[in-house]
């Protein structure tokens, strides 16, 4: 224990109903899974050579995924050696592990490509070659890593293709723009896949820290009792990132940090920290809950929201001139619910600030401390404060008041805190696409979202999305526009903090 304590309505269009969900438990993960092929659309993009090849590298040479083969698809004009090619330097730029020679041979057998523009009977033969390979369970995983509207024609291809039967789908966000869009797109997927069999990724939630969340809260008696508004005091979700946008400009510029974070990312870490203890473990339970959460959500106040543009955004390429796109945003918004009624949630993420970082952070109501004198140092620090760091290390931390060693009484701010780096399983972790394609695989729905949960975030969010307030400029490297003080008052942001995390010695 050391004194290093981080511191510091508009009415509702009709909406669809769905397939009854599949009441699939999580499955043991000691528990054999049937041979897969992955047909990877976007094969060559940026999430595949970042993320998806390398974590499918990891997983076959791990021995955590089943026997699997990868079809790539996508624009480019590649054979099966230029893919091959394309993904051993995606893996040795970008993979987490390091893979032997004889580990990349183990993988690459596994590569075929088949461009797009070769048609749906070339993808289909490809995938039938992949099962002939795989034996008579293999089962067909099709990850859209492609924008909403390619991936509609996917769909499309997958249905000419006769590649919809023993199949399931991962969707990359943005799921939709608004409630009629949302609604639209689910409507075109509940066209050719039935819900049991559409993975909506949201790779916050297959980080191990988020899981975490689950863990800490429901697997011990300590927390929950005190987790509502009796006890606390107000919840910051804080997700500054230090990186602009790359290559990115076109994308964002349509879709800026609400939709791009907060609907997804940061709403969904929100429903974790608010939910009501699910029945079980198992996917239904779970989204049952987390969707109650987003039903209780109020409506987005415009008035409660400080949207910023840093400076120089306008003159990247891809980008308006006169753009009004927020590169950053901070809200406040409340929950109407027993356990929540009153307590604010501050909301907070943007591009090009000053630290990255991404922090949940529970402020507890402060004691009546009466019996301290004034001078103590009683409360001088902020309230005590429960702190989550969504990094691979699953850093949890508890600060409270304590006494400062010598005569007298003098109180300061002191702090228990954990870090998966710290014990023997910190190579265990999983990056969180890699932990999402295993679950897909398994046919577990924990922790993808549901359309019905999606559909009632854009819901709260219309009164934003029809009236935004205007986007403040703010200095790369900053906090944000100035106004996020007004935001949070009385309290205040923790980041940055006052205090390092404490490092491991
Ligand atoms: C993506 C967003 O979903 O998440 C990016 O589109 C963002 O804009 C990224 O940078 C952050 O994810 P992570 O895992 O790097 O924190």
């Amino acid at each position: 224990m050391i004194d290093d304590v981080p511191q510091a309505t508009p009415p509702r269009p009709q909406t669809i109903s769905y397939p009854a969900t599949e009441r699939v438990t999580s499955r043991s993960p000691l528990e054999p899974v049937d041979p897969h092929v992955i047909v990877l659309f976007g094969a060559t993009g940026d999430l595949a050579r970042r993320k998806l090849l390398p974590g499918l590298a990891y997983l076959v040479t791990s021995d955590l995924a089943p026997d699997i083969r990868v079809v790539g698809t996508s624009l480019e004009d590649f054979d099966d050696a230029g893919f091959r090619a394309f993904a051993r330097q995606a893996i040795d730029e970008f993979g987490s592990h390091r893979l032997s020679a004889e580990q990349w041979d183990a993988f690459d057998d596994r590569l075929v490509y088949v461009p797009q523009s070769a048609g749906p009977d070339r993808l289909a033969q490809a995938v039938k070659e992949a099962e002939q390979q795989l034996g008579p369970q293999t089962l067909r995983l099709h990850y859209l890593s492609v924008p909403p509207k390619a991936a509609v024609a996917v769909l499309q291809m997958l249905r000419e293709a006769d590649l919809v039967d023993r199949a399931r789908v991962v969707m990359e966000k943005p799921f939709g723009t608004d409630l009629a869009s949302a609604i639209a797109l689910n409507n075109t997927v509940h066209e050719t896949f039935a819900e049991e069999q559409v993975f909506r990724i949201d790779h916050f939630l297959g980080k191990e820290a988020a899981q975490n969340i689950l863990a800490f809260r429901f697997a011990n008696g300590l927390f929950e009792p005190i987790w509502n508004r009796n006890f606390i005091d107000h919840v910051q979700i804080d997700i500054p990132e230090t990186l602009g946008l790359d290559q990115r400009a076109g994308f964002y510029e349509s879709t800026g940090a609400y939709k791009d974070m907060v609907v997804t990312h940061l709403f969904q870490v929100m429903a974790f920290v608010a939910m009501e203890p699910p029945t079980a473990l198992e996917p239904r339970a779970i989204s049952e809950e987390k969707n109650k959460v987003f039903r209780s959500l109020l409506p987005i106040d415009p008035d409660q929201v400080v949207r910023g543009q840093f400076a120089g955004y306008t003159s990247l390429d891809g980008v308006a001139p006169d753009s009004d796109t927020e590169t950053f945003i901070a809200l406040k918004v409340g929950l109407d619910n027993w356990r929540w009624a009153g307590v604010p949630f501050y909301l907070r993420t943007g591009k090009r600030m000053a630290e990255g970082a991404r922090i949940i952070s529970i402020a507890f109501r402060e004691a009546p401390r009466s019996m301290f004198p004034h001078n103590s140092g009683v409360g001088s620090a902020g309230p005590d404060h429960l702190t989550f760091d969504l990094a691979d290390e699953s850093k949890v931390s508890l600060s409270f008041y304590g006494k400062r060693p010598g005569p007298g009484m003098r109180l300061e701010k002191l702090s228990m805190q954990f870090s998966t780096e710290e014990t023997e399983r910190a190579a265990d972790v999983l990056e969180a696409y890699e932990r999402l394609m295993l679950d897909a695989m398994r046919g577990d729905h924990t922790l993808f979202t549901t359309a019905e949960g999606i559909e009632s975030l854009w819901e709260r969010s219309q009164p934003l999305l029809d009236d935004p307030p205007e986007s403040k400029p703010y200095p790369v490297d900053s906090w944000g526009p100035n106004a996020i003080h007004q935001l949070i008052a009385p309290h205040a942001w923790r980041l940055p903090f006052e205090r390092a995390w404490r490092e491991k010695k």
